[in-house]
Order: C-alpha cells, then sequence, then structure tokens
C-alpha cells in the first residue's frame, strides 16, 4: 500500500532529478502506480527515445534500461534494481548467427527481439517487439529470416508469414514456456466461449488454444474492445491492474492461469527500489563499448522507423 508521504517523495525526488519513471506491464502493480508512462516493451522504447527529461528511470528489466540508453545515450537511465536482467536476453549465441549469414548470405535478415543484450542486437539487422514482429519480418527484403532469441514468437511469426523461411533459435522465456496447455483447457472448461488471449511467449501448445495473440498492450486493448465478458489470459500477471482499470465498470473478468505466472525478475522491482534510486541516483545503465552501442542502436531505430503499429 503506496503512503501519501511516499508519493509526495517520488513526486519530490523526480522534479529534483528532472526524471521521469517508466514502467513495464510485469512490474508490482504500486511500481506502476508510481510511474509516469507504463507500457509494453515497444511502447516504453518510443517514450525512451523521445522524452525531455534528463534522467529516465526504468523500471523494467535490464535490455529495457540499455534500449533506453542506446536511444537516448545523453541521459542518465537508472535502474532502481540493476540485477533485474531477463534470462532469454542471453539465449543465443554469436555462432548461430555466424552459420546463418554462411549459409544464406546477402538473402538473410537476423531480426532479434528487443528481449536480448546489446552484443545480440549489435549482431542482427533488425530489432522487434512482441508488438511489430510480423510486420517487421514480413516487410523485410530478405526471404530468409534468422529469428533470435525467442524460439515462440519466432515460431508465431513463421506462422503468421508462410511466404518467409523463419529460422528459429532456442531461447524461450522461462514464465510463458511454462504456462501450460492443461491448464489453459481447464480456463477453457471453467469458462465456456471465453476468449483466449495470449502473449506469443507463450509454448506451442497453449497457443494452438489461443483466439488472439498480441503483446501485452494489443492484449489489453482486446480485451478493453471484446463483447465478452470473461476472458482467459495467457501472460505475466502484472497485467491485471491495466485489463481491470482499462474495463472498470464493464463487468468483465479476467482469468489467469492457476500457477500464477510471475516474472521474478520484474518483481525485484519494489517501490522502496524506486524511491533509493531517485533519491541516491544508484543503478545506473552505462553504454557498452561504441562499436557494439552503433551496431545496436541502429537496429533499434529501424524497428522505430518501420514498427509503427
Ligand atoms: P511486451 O512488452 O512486448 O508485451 O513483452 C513482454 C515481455 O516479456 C517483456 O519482457
Ligand atoms: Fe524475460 Fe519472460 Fe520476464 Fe519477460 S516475462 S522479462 S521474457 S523472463
Amino acid at each position: 500500500m503506496l503512503t501519501d508521504e511516499l508519493r509526495a517523495e517520488v513526486a519530490r525526488l523526480k522534479a529534483e532529478r528532472d526524471a521521469v519513471v517508466l514502467a513495464h506491464y510485469y512490474v508490482p502493480p504500486e511500481v506502476q502506480e508510481l510511474a509516469d508512462h507504463v507500457g509494453d516493451s515497444f511502447a516504453l522504447a518510443r517514450q525512451a527515445a523521445t522524452l525531455p527529461n534528463r534522467t529516465l528511470v526504468f523500471a523494467g528489466v535490464r535490455f529495457m534500461a540499455e534500449s533506453a540508453k542506446l536511444l537516448s545515450p545523453d541521459k542518465v537511465v537508472l535502474m532502481p534494481d540493476p540485477a533485474s536482467d531477463c534470462p532469454m536476453a542471453h539465449m543465443v549465441r554469436r555462432e548461430t548467427v555466424d552459420a546463418a549469414r554462411a549459409t544464406y548470405g546477402d538473402d538473410l535478415a537476423v531480426a532479434c527481439y528487443v528481449n536480448s543484450t546489446a552484443e545480440v542486437k549489435s549482431w542482427s539487422d533488425v530489432c522487434v517487439t512482441s508488438s511489430n514482429a510480423v510486420k517487421i519480418v514480413r516487410e523485410l527484403p530478405q526471404r530468409n529470416v534468422l529469428f533470435i532469441p525467442d524460439r515462440h514468437l519466432g515460431s508465431y511469426v513463421a506462422s503468421q508469414v508462410p511466404e518467409k523461411n523463419v529460422i528459429l533459435n532456442d531461447g524461450y522465456c522461462p514464465i510463458h514456456r511454462d504456462i501450460s496447455a492443461d491448464e489453459v483447457a481447464q480456463l477453457k472448461a471453467e469458462h465456456p466461449g471465453a476468449p483466449v488471449l495470449a502473449h506469443p511467449e507463450c509454448g506451442p501448445e497453449a497457443m494452438a488454444l489461443a483466439d488472439f495473440a498480441g503483446s501485452t498492450s494489443q492484449i489489453i486493448e482486446a480485451a478493453a474492445a471484446g463483447e465478452a465478458t470473461d476472458y482467459i489470459i495467457l501472460t505475466v500477471d502484472g497485467v491485471r491492474g491495466e485489463l481491470e482499470r482499462r474495463c472498470a465498470g464493464s463487468g468483465k473478468r479476467f482469468h489467469f492461469p492457476a500457477t500464477r505466472p510471475v516474472c521474478p525478475d520484474m518483481e525485484r522491482i519494489t517501490a522502496d527500489k524506486l524511491v533509493a534510486c531517485l533519491r541516491d541516483g544508484t543503478g545506473e545503465v552505462g553504454l557498452p563499448p561504441v562499436e557494439v552501442a552503433d551496431a545496436a542502436r541502429r537496429t533499434l531505430t529501424r524497428m522505430l522507423e518501420l514498427g509503427a503499429r
């Protein structure tokens, strides 16, 4: 529960540092409440590139803060907990990229999910998020696309863009992968006719039961626009607050898998850590070596150019 004192302290510290707080939908509800902007990865990357404030505080995992720093290198980017990292961001090896480039030459594009380190981005041609991956891959001039690191988002993209040869890598999000088809089937039995809205990081068995696939924002928008009363939501539980806010008064109900999907790295970010980071200026995110930063920034900039929803 946030106290008035804590809210006032955050407002005072933000003004002092000319800071703005960006939060992903997966962080705890009290951190979302303290944020100036809450969104999915794409919306937050766009804001990070354009906000006028001197300091960006990123309540999310490291790749998000790192992308903000790459897009706004002159700004101070702070993380409330610098240890919050997405395990999938590291799940690809340079050899996989080199082998695909050797096989397909100029007719290969390397599409990199934004859930990746700056180094992984620097090996790639374009970045994507879950909200624009299909659109961007479809528009690439090359026929062969190596999709890294996420196998599941890559498979979903392949299913939507059959004209491309999408080559998959073995990365995954442990939280979405563990949403079991049995639990989804159980929810469907309990709520007959409820649309299943899934994040495409889910595994193929759960995705086969979905009626809609999209990023966290797209899931929230689909539920807000839908005509049903009950919705089965296959993503991290953190989206619940925004779903309930957006649909307040509509009588809509949201059902999540019984094994509550929670991202432990997003959960590391607490209101107290946010205050400490604003007060002390801790958790500053640096830039990688210049050649890595320049190449990684190119992939993000290309995404922002191609990725308008
Ligand atoms: P989106 O923000 O694109 O929905 O991605 C979810 C995610 O897993 C972020 O780590
Ligand atoms: Fe990474 Fe999955 Fe957590 Fe998103 S939900 S940050 S993909 S571990």
